[in-house]
């Protein structure tokens, strides 16, 4: 059976992970090599890329790593023109880089909040900037963006820069998808939930739980119907599916990764 992917080029964002384990980037890397993907993987450092190399030449896949901080336009720019000297070209990017701040309106600074919404939302201007003319070119493109169920509900703490940028990142993907949907590029994006990720451990235990790993775990598994916690692996899938060509009639939409969270109310 052929590949999902099959020498297609994608520029993945935040292609490492804070720790060992199945990040979404990671996975996706992962996920996408296996699906005939040539992968571009973007981090800000090598080390955290590592394990995503290893694990995608294990799987045999081709994958070239490049440092860059996609907050930067410059850099972005420079990243872009990097993969296409590289690969030749550039199918799928798959903005991944995000991660949240606590803190709601009061609590929230200045510079947390612009930190916020550069991380999570500037990025994925930015890539889309520099990416899409080259998808112009071609005539074809499929771009994934990354949000969360913090963009579209509560889900038990006040993180509101978070929230605002990750919402803000659906509807640009709409408006992108309308834009250019003519030139046969898809803009879609993925909205993953409480997953147990890497970053649960060695980020979010101490923001939230004063470093109390089993009780965030039981805090966020309890608000989930399926009555487990997917990991990276549900959101590279969906991702990968919006990438390939069976999704060749979907733009400008969401797929939502919680097992079920968002549509609860109890
Ligand atoms: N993990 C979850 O439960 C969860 C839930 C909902 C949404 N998300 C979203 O999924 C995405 C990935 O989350 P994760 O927890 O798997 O990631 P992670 O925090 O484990 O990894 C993110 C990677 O991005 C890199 N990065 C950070 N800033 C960067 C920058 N400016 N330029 C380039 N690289 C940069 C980091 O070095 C890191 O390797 C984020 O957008 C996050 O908001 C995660």
């Amino acid at each position: 059976m052929a590949r999902r992917l099959e020498n297609k080029v994608a520029i993945i964002t935040g292609a490492g992970c804070v720790g060992p384990g199945w990040g979404n980037g990671r996975a996706a890397c992962v996920r996408f090599a296996e699906e005939g993907a040539k992968i571009f993987a973007v981090d800000l450092k090598l080390e955290t890329m590592e394990e995503t190399l290893a694990r995608t030449r294990e799987a045999g896949g081709e994958i070239e790593p490049y440092l860059c901080d996609v907050t930067s336009q410059s850099a972005v720019l420079d990243m872009v023109e990097a993969c296409i000297a590289r690969f030749g070209r550039v199918d799928i990017l798959v903005n991944n880089v995000g991660g949240s701040a606590k803190g709601g309106a009061v609590e929230l600074d200045e510079a947390t909040w612009h930190r916020q919404l550069d991380v999570n939302l500037k990025s994925v201007f930015l890539t889309c900037k520099a990416v899409l003319p080259h998808m112009v070119a071609q005539g074809s493109g499929s771009i994934i963006n990354t949000s969360s169920t913090s963009g579209i509900r509560y889900t038990g703490s006040p993180q509101a820069a978070y929230a605002a940028a990750k919402a803000a990142i659906i509807q640009f993907s709409r408006v992108t998808a309308v834009e250019f949907a003519p030139k046969g590029i898809r803009v879609n994006t993925v909205v993953p939930g409480q997953l147990h990720t890497p970053m649960v451990e060695t980020r979010l235990a101490g923001q939230r739980m004063g470093g109390d790993v089993d009780a965030l775990l039981q805090s966020r598994l309890k608000r989930i119907p399926m009555g487990w916690m997917g990991d990276g692996r549900d959101t590279a899938n969906a991702a990968l599916f919006l990438a390939s060509d069976e999704a060749r009639f979907i733009t400008g939409t969401e797929i939502i990764v919680d097992g079920g969270m968002s549509v609860r109310c109890d």
